[in-house]
């Protein structure tokens, strides 16, 4: 019988990252297009088996609806005044009284970690250590506290601003995660004091404090990429940059083809099926779903949208959030899809516009065509029939509907509903005038003669 340990995630976010010179709090950044805080407790559900609580500061709404909507059984914590790492994880005592056998704490601005990384931190407590923490070599080691080892041990970890030169010469640095025993979780925390430097109470302090209880304190070393805390937008771009690697590869591991990998851009929750295709220059926003064999031609920019099995999309298409596309939907250049449904074998191949729409199986939106969805206040539905054909450089003035089978004569501005099976054509009636360009040519020799 596997005893199944439980576990306590607290997630530091209280930070405002003055560094990185946005009005947005540091942990909403984006990599991916899903916040900093938002892959954190993505990588925590993924771990299983905890229950998570998000310490964030005072007046901070925006963060607490975060955590919320990326995990909604997290418990939100305000730490009401910034007086250390030690201070903030102890702004969720009471999750921790509540008694979890493993007790974690993360930063709320590390997205890359992987489940992975967290399982080793917990087995690790499985395996005897009061204390665990995450050890990375980092090319420049400024700032960073130092672990300070003898043999598997970790006896002590001492801040930068504290530490003597000799210790600033520890190539080992502190990642900033860290596990404790949950039976002495919280009387370690309580023992942490703030005679430093900073005057901050360090959650580093935590390794010593251990060490004097006679408990066993334990580093695990990983990669700098996995917890590599993002203070500037420069360090927000570089773990976009690795993110995305790891998307391209998860996706051709998964069998979709992408003809030149670093071109594409992902989100973090991107779906492709198999024998998708994907040209260079494609990028994907939040909230997109691509089913098997669907082809994504160059330039294509898609967000909150569904394309369908065998679906052709592009060049240079535009899916806006609800965009759905049926089986074999064929979307070409310069067509801009939002809030709409294209059912089964509907084309639209070139220069349109469909919002607020459905388009009915097999019909044929010629070139030009654009759905008039907004009368500058409200949104109005187009509602397009099964194997209808609309004529290019239409206008379909909403809401209107067009039965099954219709045509719709080019150049028109349809403001009416067109019957199932009929012609409508609204346009000015063409006249022809014979010979009146050679009358106008004839006047204009005549007056230059003059
Ligand atoms: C911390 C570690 C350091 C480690 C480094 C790794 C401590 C004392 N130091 O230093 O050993 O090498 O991370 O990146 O833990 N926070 C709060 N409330 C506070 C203070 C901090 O919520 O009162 C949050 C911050 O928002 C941040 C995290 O805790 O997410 C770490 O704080 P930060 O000030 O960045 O610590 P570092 O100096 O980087
Ligand atoms: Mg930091």
């Amino acid at each position: 019988m596997t005893i199944v340990r439980t576990c306590l995630a607290i997630v530091l976010a209280a930070g405002e990252g003055t560094r990185m010179r946005s009005s947005r709090p540091k942990v909403l950044h984006l990599v991916a297009g899903r916040s900093l805080l938002a892959h954190v407790l993505a990588a925590l559900r993924a771990a299983g088996g905890t229950s998570t609580a998000v310490v964030i500061g005072p007046d901070r709404d925006d963060v607490a609806a975060e955590a919320r909507s990326a995990l909604p059984s997290a418990q939100v914590f305000v730490q009401s005044e910034r007086r250390g790492t030690a201070h903030a994880v102890l702004a969720a005592r009471s999750a921790i009284e509540q008694g979890a056998d493993d007790v974690l704490v993360i930063f709320g601005d590390t997205p890359l970690i992987q489940p992975h990384t967290l399982d080793r931190l917990r087995q690790a407590l499985a395996d005897g250590a009061a204390v665990a923490v995450l050890g990375f070599k980092p090319v420049d080691p400024t700032g960073y506290g130092r672990l300070v080892t003898r043999g598997d041990d970790l006896l002590s970890i001492v801040e930068h601003a504290d530490a003597t030169e000799k210790e600033r010469a520890i190539a080992l640095c502190n990642g900033g995660l860290m596990a404790f025993d949950g039976r002495v979780a919280l009387k370690i925390l309580q023992s942490i004091g703030n005679d430093n430097r900073k005057g901050e109470f360090y959650l580093t302090d935590a390794v010593a404090i251990a060490r004097t209880m006679n408990l066993r304190a334990v580093a695990l070393e990983v990669t700098e990429d996995e917890v590599s805390g993002i203070n500037t937008k420069a360090q927000l771009a570089q773990a976009e940059t690795v993110m995305q690697s790891r998307l391209r590869q998860a996706a051709l591991d998964a069998g979709v083809t992408l003809v030149a990998p670093d071109t594409v851009h992902f989100a973090a929750d991107t779906k492709l099926g198999k024998d998708v295709t994907v040209e260079p220059y494609v990028v994907f926003g939040p909230g997109v779903t691509v089913e098997d064999g669907a082809t994504i031609r160059s330039f294509s920019h898609l967000q909150g949208a569904h394309v369908g099995p065998g679906a052709i999309v592009g060049p240079f298409a535009r899916l806006r959030p609800g965009a759905r596309l049926e089986q074999g939907v064929h979307i070409g250049n310069f067509v801009e899809i939002k809030e709409a449904v294209i059912e089964a074998g509907a084309k639209a191949n070139h220069l349109a516009y469909i919002g607020d729409a459905r388009v009915g199986e097999g019909a044929n939106i010629g070139a030009g065509t654009i759905t008039c969805n907004y009368d500058g206040s409200a949104k109005h539905h187009t509602d397009i029939g099964k194997g209808a054909f609309i004529g290019s450089n239409s206008a379909l003035v909403a809401p209107v509907t067009i039965g099954d089978g219709a045509y719709i004569g080019s150049g028109s501005v349809i403001t009416s509903n067109v019957p199932a099976g009929a012609l409508a054509i609204g346009r000015g009636r063409q006249t022809v005038k014979e010979g009146w360009a050679q009358r106008l040519r004839d006047l204009k020799s005549l007056g230059k003669r003059k």
